[in-house]
């Protein structure tokens, strides 16, 4: 599930309170957790995978969003995968619902989980038009009944639109514009819009944006105040010193810090004044021998912090005070090339890793309860491949 912690606390605390319902093996219990992805490909689809009760992934399902993925393009100007989207967050779940963006098709695409089986997705109606382009990140506010996105091609920019579960999905309103200078697709991951995401108690949007060194541009969050009447059209953007390439964020909960990674060096922590929206760093943490490090995630449960490089395979977890190291998992016995958009959830940690071409496209999960140690990891090659972006979890 993605950044509002405080809602994963809610279910987490609401299902603490249910009462303990015991199976039989005439009637076992269903599953009811899953694992999501985008494939992003032309014709693109959210990928399914049960969640075993030892926390291994099993085979699950496709479900096309009615929309096309798309990719960014590197320095090079060649296909920037696995890192397709230059962004966090292209999947969301909150609720019994999937939000999955389209970066081809300009749309964002809401699809239902069935109550009895997580891995059942029904997409709801039409995908919605959002008013830009390339759009690769969603945040959903259950709270204020919200779903933003951000765009990064050419038109690029924040977009929010209503949400209910008896309405679905409303019409997105008129884009927070960033004068980013971009192409569709665009250029990076430099220059590129990162993430969407809410604050604790939702009352701020946050969009997180790369800066771009070349032309002596920072990094910058732009803050968006959220009240009864919505999205604020005007954010207040502000950069924390020796910080640049911002990229995937978490809030640390309980606080109004964020960790931020940055593929210039590694990690950080940042605080947003909840009055002025200054931002300012807390810590820095630099992560020797990194390639690419652009996503983290932070477990609802245990308040541990992971981040991930896609150059390099392995998991690492950071203090949330001052995003030192705390631990390195060297995963490089999987094969795969590094992992993008990851989940910590209980004692593990789900990790996307898209395939090349020739290495193939798995999912790996990492067991955090002691020493991290690689638990599994699955290949997906049949369903995902290159372009694979995003990763959400049920629980
Ligand atoms: C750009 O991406 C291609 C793969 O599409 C890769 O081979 C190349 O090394 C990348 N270039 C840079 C500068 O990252
Ligand atoms: C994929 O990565 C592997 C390992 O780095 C490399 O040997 C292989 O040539 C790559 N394939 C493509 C199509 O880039």
């Amino acid at each position: 599930m993605h950044a509002p912690s405080s809602l994963s606390f809610f279910f987490v605390s609401l299902l603490a309170l249910a009462p303990e319902v015991s199976s039989s093996p005439c009637n076992p219990k269903p599953q009811e957790k899953a694992v999501y992805f985008i494939t992003n490909e032309e014709v693109n689809a959210v990928a399914a995978l049960p969640i075993g009760p030892d926390g291994k992934l099993s085979k699950g399902t496709v479900t096309e969003t009615g929309g096309a993925g798309s990719f960014g393009l590197n320095s090079t100007l060649l296909p920037a995968t696995p890192d397709a989207l230059i962004s966090q967050s292209a999947i969301t779940v909150s609720g019994k619902h999937v939000f999955a963006v389209n970066a081809g098709s300009n749309s964002l695409s809401v699809l239902s989980i069935s109550h009895s089986d997580p891995t059942k997705l029904k997409l709801l109606g039409e995908p919605a038009a959002v008013p830009g382009e390339f759009v690769n990140t969603v945040a959903v506010s259950a709270k204020n009944g919200l779903a933003c996105v951000a765009t990064t091609g050419s038109v690029a920019g924040v977009s929010c639109a209503p949400f209910s579960k008896k309405k679905g999905l409303g019409k997105f309103d008129a884009l927070r514009p960033f004068e980013l200078e971009q192409s569709t697709p665009p250029v990076g991951p430099a220059n590129t819009v990162s993430q969407v995401l809410f604050n604790e108690d939702e009352s701020v949007l946050y969009a997180i944006v790369k800066g771009n060194p070349a032309v002596g541009r920072a990094g910058f969050v732009s803050s968006f105040p959220v009240s009864e009447g919505g999205v604020s059209q005007d954010g207040t953007r502000s950069s924390a010193s020796g910080t640049d390439i911002l990229f995937g964020s978490q809030v640390i909960p309980g606080t109004n810090n964020l960790l931020v990674t940055d593929p210039g060096f590694g990690s950080a922590i940042i605080s947003i004044d909840p009055a002025t929206h200054e931002a300012t760093t807390i810590g820095l943490g630099e992560v020797e021998g990194q390639s690419a490090t652009c996503w983290s995630t932070i477990s609802p449960d245990t308040g541990r912090a992971f981040i991930t490089d896609f150059g390099v395979n392995r998991l690492i977890e950071v203090s949330v005070e001052d995003a030192s190291i705390i631990s390195i998992t060297d995963l490089s016995e999987t094969g795969a090339l590094g992992l993008t958009d990851a989940r910590a959830v209980g004692d593990f940690v789900y990790a996307l890793a898209a395939g090349n071409g020739t290495v193939e496209a798995a999912v790996t999960v990492v067991d955090v309860s002691g020493e991290g140690s690689l638990l599994q990891h699955f290949g997906v090659g049949d369903i995902a491949g290159t372009r694979a972006q995003g990763l959400a979890v049920l629980v």
